[in-house]
């Protein structure tokens, strides 16, 4: 199984997100079956580390992070089982890709996944530390949700 978290930038959320996960599965029976990636709907950080308050916040939370940003491309929508968005724009930049319609049934919102309220992952690039804790505990939270989903599915 192949899962691709997807934000704006690919600093912040997205890059959190598939730490998280990778983390996470590392303790599940289907671990080494499952490959996690993620990227951004813009090319405003292709090639660039995490945002540094975000590495920051995942170090002090126990993870650890080497993504490097990277654009959505119409072919991941074929290669990838689950494409996970963090907000709804970045939902509807999904399907609006090329040939997107024959895979909607793949692109769900990172939320769905969170047992408390909530339908977006906030984007905490203009926020404050606690934004970024914010954003680790939903993330968190809704990884959770979300490794409940395929476990039921690889196991
Ligand atoms: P992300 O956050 O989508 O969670 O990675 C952002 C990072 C950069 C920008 C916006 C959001 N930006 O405008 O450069």
């Amino acid at each position: 199984m192949k899962v691709l978290f997807v934000c704006l930038g690919n600093i912040c959320r997205s890059p959190l997100a598939e730490a998280v996960f990778k983390h996470k599965i590392q303790s599940e029976k289907f671990g080494k079956n499952v490959l996690a990636d993620s990227c951004g709907t813009s090319n405003y950080h292709i090639g660039d580390l995490p945002d540094e308050r975000t590495r920051k916040n995942a170090a002090k939370n126990g993870v650890e992070m080497s993504h490097r940003g990277r654009q959505i491309s119409a072919s991941d929508l074929k290669e990838f089982d689950y494409i996970l968005a963090m907000d709804r724009s970045n939902y509807h930049n999904i399907l609006n890709l090329p040939g997107a319609d024959s895979y909607h049934h793949k692109v769900l919102l990172m939320r769905a996944f969170d047992p408390e309220e909530g339908d977006e992952v906030p984007d905490p690039y203009y926020g404050s530390e606690e934004d970024f804790q914010e954003v680790f505990d939903i993330l968190d939270r809704a990884v959770d949700g979300f490794i409940n989903r395929i476990r039921k599915e690889l196991l």
